[in-house]
């Protein structure tokens, strides 16, 4: 199984930005740890702060991998072009959000991607991460029984 976590605009500074938002955790540190948790399943990572490389992500990847895991950061509320890469392809994305957008300023209530994505988590930190494997794994075991 093969996962490729999708990060966007301004996550490059995980452990740092509004720690008390984000987090203080570093993200590559955060990141060994996801992967040793899931030995059997290959995580790719990529992080951009540009839209255009993001789409060009979803683009390589949205045909070959089991699913995209994808926090668009502010591109969620915004870009029509990134839900339209979602749609143009055929991996199942799950959005996600580290904190709980609802419970943030009214136009973090809205994602534009939202509709390209199968489902949603957030709010749980970067264990929002962990949490959108196990529902990647368990779409593709649904899936494979079909
Ligand atoms: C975020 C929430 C967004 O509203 C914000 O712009 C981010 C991070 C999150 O992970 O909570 O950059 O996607």
């Amino acid at each position: 199984m093969r996962i490729q976590i999708i990060n966007g605009p301004n996550l490059n500074l995980l452990g740092i930005r509004e720690p008390e938002i984000y987090g203080k955790r570093a993200w590559e540190d955060y990141l060994k740890e996801l992967r040793a948790r899931f030995p059997k399943v290959r995580i790719d990572y990529f992080q951009s702060n540009l839209e255009g490389e993001l789409i060009n992500k979803i683009h390589e990847v949205g045909f070959d991998r089991d699913g995209i895991i994808l926090n668009a950061g502010a591109y969620t509320h915004t870009s029509i072009a990134i839900l339209d890469a979602l749609k143009s392809v055929s991996t199942p994305t799950v959005e996600v959000h580290i904190s709980n957008v609802y419970q943030r300023e009214d136009f973090r209530r809205r994602s534009i991607i939202s509709p390209g994505c199968v489902g949603f988590i957030g709010g749980f930190g970067l264990d929002s991460y962990r949490l959108a494997v196990e529902a990647l794994i368990d779409n593709a075991a649904r899936a494979k029984a079909e």
